[in-house]
């Protein structure tokens, strides 16, 4: 067994709603098995997996074994494994009826100590009525929390009707709405590399910074989820939730303390900060793509069309996007946001460029390329400063862009937790730093509608990619940190 970790928690009950779910099943039971396995959380707390349809529990644990064994072949074959499986039950309710929560409501009842986790994973329009069902079942108490996946709604109007319903059963302290971008290692390590160094801090601004890119590529397609993406495209699937999250810890500034209200507050004022698209720029300041068939590493790819099976779909795949935040420290300093599916690899990361020296003193007399703030979330995470070194040598001044790297597999041996680990964890300890607020949520679906509308009204063209490409040609997405940087001109 690995290293205890020193903090463990008190039993709790843990209640799935799409318990039976891809995201259930890739995601949460390894997350809470690697917890257990570590030692974080004991043998003592149990699992409701719950599913609208009947399932067989042996078949159903046998795909929770697959995906713990996905995370490493050892971690399946672990006698941990075997307790795990062991905490949870499957439990069927198939509506919103007293009848279907009687069962929930009895077990529930045996653990009477332990808080309640709900965990929403479920279409969003199922949230309210979940919630409201829990409430008149009596199954929610003031030690009781709710998590909700993304996508939260798919407009303003949407979002703020979900988070009233779900507020008439819970409070706001009660309420995680879950960003799982926000527990990745290097996305933590941007706020320690923000607020616990000096030297970025100061040069963190309009004055020293010409723009920042940040770019979450994917070599996937849509996989099983046609239905959901179609509806979302990568705007909503990616932008409106992940990307701009990034884009909020980039630009923040310093909050007081390192507590959720603190730190989101800050987050909110960058949405708020966010200059709404217009007629005007929406054509010169973003780019939709949909990829067609191409190849990635060798092997020929479908196109989204035939993917979804439905062929007059105009959803994007990707999106490009330059965004500014109106306010005193990034004046003028645009924000250069991508994403995409089906691009050649799988690829994420935020670029700080900085300006360029003033005056090249150097014989050759060329503009000195500028430094750059590489914090590459995946696939390796990695901090890298690219500066300028002088070739060693006779033969003058010779120089060259090198990078300090700070390889955190080279640094850190231990095992990363994932990001579903870290966020789980949070929700059991209480800790709400690391998730949205309502107004945060409904703030950057106000700046997200600028774009929506704006497409709409100008008819905004869906530009065809092949796959295994960086994008369309008007956001091309150069390999190796060197971007176009010049905006996404359609005409
Ligand atoms: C999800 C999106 O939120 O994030 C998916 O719905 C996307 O479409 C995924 O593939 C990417 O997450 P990660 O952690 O693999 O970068």
């Amino acid at each position: 067994m690995r290293k205890t970790k020193k903090e463990t928690f008190n039993p709790f009950n843990f209640i799935i709603f799409g318990g039976d779910g891809d995201l259930a099943l890739r995601k949460i039971y390894p997350a809470l098995f690697h917890r257990l396995y570590d030692g974080q959380i004991t043998p003592d707390f149990q699992i409701f997996a719950i599913c609208r349809r009947e399932r067989s529990l042996v078949e159903f644990k046998k795909s929770v074994l697959d995906f713990i064994s996905e995370s490493g072949l050892e971690f399946g074959k672990s006698d941990m494994a075997t307790v795990f499986l062991e905490r949870i039950q499957l439990v069927q309710v198939s509506d919103y009826s007293p009848e279907s929560y009687s069962y929930l409501k009895s077990a529930l009842k045996l653990h009477p100590k332990a808080p309640s986790i709900f965990y929403f994973s479920t279409p969003s329009s199922a949230f309210g009525p979940i919630a409201s069902a829990l409430k008149e079942n009596g199954l929610i108490d003031e030690r009781s929390k709710v998590v909700l996946e993304k996508p939260l709604g798919h407009s303003l109007a949407t979002a703020q009707e979900i988070n009233s319903q779900v507020g008439a059963a819970f409070q706001e302290n009660q309420v995680y709405r879950i960003d799982h971008y926000l527990g990745k290692e290097t996305v933590q390590n941007l706020m320690v590399l923000r607020f616990a160094n000096h030297l970025f801090e100061q040069a963190w601004n309009s004055q020293h910074i010409e723009n920042v890119q940040i770019t979450v590529a994917e070599s996937l397609g849509v996989q099983s989820r046609a239905g959901y993406y179609d509806q979302s495209g990568a705007l909503l699937d990616m932008v409106q939730n992940h990307l701009l999250q990034l884009l909020c810890l980039v630009a923040m500034e310093p909050p007081h303390k390192l507590e959720a209200d603190f730190v989101r507050n800050e987050k909110l004022k960058v949405l708020y900060a966010l200059r709404p698209f217009s007629k005007k720029n929406i054509k010169t300041q973003s780019v939709k793509g949909q990829y067609t068939r191409g190849k990635i590493a060798g092997k020929s790819v479908s196109s989204y069309l035939e993917d979804i099976e439905k062929f007059d779909s105009k959803t994007e795949t990707f999106v490009a996007l330059t965004a500014f935040v109106d306010n005193w420290r990034w004046k003028g300093v645009p924000f250069y946001l991508r994403t995409g599916k089906r691009m050649p690899k799988r690829y994420s990361e935020i670029v700080i460029n900085f300006r360029p020296v003033a005056h090249n003193i150097f014989p050759s007399g060329e503009e000195i390329p500028a430094n750059k703030l590489i914090v590459r979330l995946q696939p390796e995470e990695r901090i890298e400063l690219v500066q300028m070194t002088k070739i060693p040598g006779p033969g003058g001044y010779r120089y060259k862009p090198i990078a300090l790297k700070l390889d955190f597999v080279d640094n850190f041996k231990e095992r990363f937790p994932e990001a579903y680990e870290r966020l789980i964890m949070d929700v059991v300890r209480g800790n709400q730093t690391l998730f949205m607020r309502q107004d945060e949520l409904e703030a950057s679906w106000t700046w997200i509608e600028s774009i929506t509308k704006n497409w709409k009204d100008v008819q905004m063209p869906v530009v065809l990619y092949e796959a295994g490409t960086w994008g369309p040609g008007q956001a091309v997405m150069i390999d190796d940190h060197v971007w176009n940087t010049k905006g996404y001109a359609l005409d």
